[in-house]
């Protein structure tokens, strides 16, 4: 049976379900013992003999796919697809498949999080405190300001449930494609994305990286944010324009930022001396039950694939003709 090679990490470490399924069905299996994001030329030098991939957000190229002669299946352990080139894949034939839902309630989860922090400066009285300060900060409550949230998909959506029962007065959205169910659900006001820069007081993103997505918050937008407002972004490095907020962070022309993902990780960079930018590790899907979901979903279709079985949560042809219209923005 052809090897399948683990890029993502963590993996099998706090449930080990997914590696004894591997092992229940004689799959030789080996994992990233670097424990961090691959760089393309590390997989390149993995994948010689590999047959299936498990794998995170590390950049799987045309490259990276004319080095694995034996790459049939691309499992992706979560939802975003940048990093994986569709278009290369389907023209070597390579199957991908990925765990779309699973992640969406702890990213979720992880942006409310990260809004509470922001308005009730909960990470600045903790860095203070370790520093022996003691201020009291003032903040607002999530049912005082207005959210803005781009991209209302899975996680947008989730997103715009949970700040329900906080009672937020005011909910902009915007969407390539607006689902305009959500409205019996809710109120909403579909406006551009101008309108949500100008007017939220916390902005949310939740969009897939593509080349149409790149730099969808830049000099421009920070500019048209106001000076209190605050900007999440748990959705792709490269949505935001790292040096721009920097640079918008450091003159406070806007109050705060919550980053979870990063143009290059493990992120090492500027964004970490500032004390209004609250940093993440790319963590928004780590709950334990949503990573375990992920993990199992994948390794379930690796299995499915192996034994020839069908494959039950194959990338959509709307992902790879996205790809096809902006190209794959992978990179090492
Ligand atoms: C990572 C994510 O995939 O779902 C996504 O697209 O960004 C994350 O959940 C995951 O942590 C890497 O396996």
């Amino acid at each position: 049976m052809p090897i399948a090679l683990i890029t993502t990490y963590p993996f099998g470490d706090r449930n080990g379900f997914p590696l004894e399924m591997l092992e229940a069905n004689g799959v030789d299996y080996r994992l990233n013992l670097l424990n961090r994001k691959l760089t393309e030329d590390e997989l390149i030098g993995m994948v010689t003999n590999v047959g299936v991939i498990i794998a995170g957000t590390e950049p799987i190229t045309a490259k990276v796919m004319e080095s694995a002669p034996n790459l049939k299946h691309i499992s992706r352990v979560g939802v975003g697809l940048d990093n994986v080139d569709l278009v290369a894949a389907e023209k070597r034939g390579i199957k991908v498949s990925y765990t779309p839902d699973a992640p969406a309630p702890a990213v979720a989860e992880l942006t409310i999080g990260l809004m509470l922090s922001l308005l009730r400066n909960i990470h600045v009285a903790n860095s203070a405190m370790h520093q022996g300060k003691w201020n009291r900060y003032f903040g607002r409550r999530i049912a005082e300001v207005t959210i803005g949230v781009i991209g209302v998909g899975r996680i947008g959506a989730r997103v715009l449930r949970r700040t329900q029962g906080f009672g937020t007065p005011r909910l902009l959205v915007n969407d390539v494609l607006p689902t305009l169910e959500l409205n019996r659900e809710f109120k909403l006001e579909w406006v551009s994305k101008d309108i949500i820069f100008r007017q939220a007081d916390m902005i949310s993103l939740h969009v897939p990286l593509t080349l149409k997505t790149k730099d969808l918050v830049g000099v421009k937008e920070l500019g048209m944010m106001k000076p209190d407002a605050f900007l999440i972004n748990t959705s792709r490095g490269g949505v935001v324009d790292e040096k721009a907020l920097y640079h918008a962070l450091k003159e406070n022309k806007i109050a705060g930022a919550a980053i979870d993902v990063f143009e290059k990780e493990p992120y090492q960079g500027p964004l970490a001396e500032l004390g209004n930018c609250l940093l993440t590790s790319h963590m928004g899907s780590m709950s334990l039950d949503c990573r375990t979901r992920m993990e199992i979903e994948a390794t379930e279709e690796a299995i499915r694939f192996l034994l020839g079985k069908p494959l039950l949560s194959p990338v959509p042809k709307e992902e790879y003709d996205l790809q096809r219209e902006f190209g794959s923005s992978s990179e090492s």
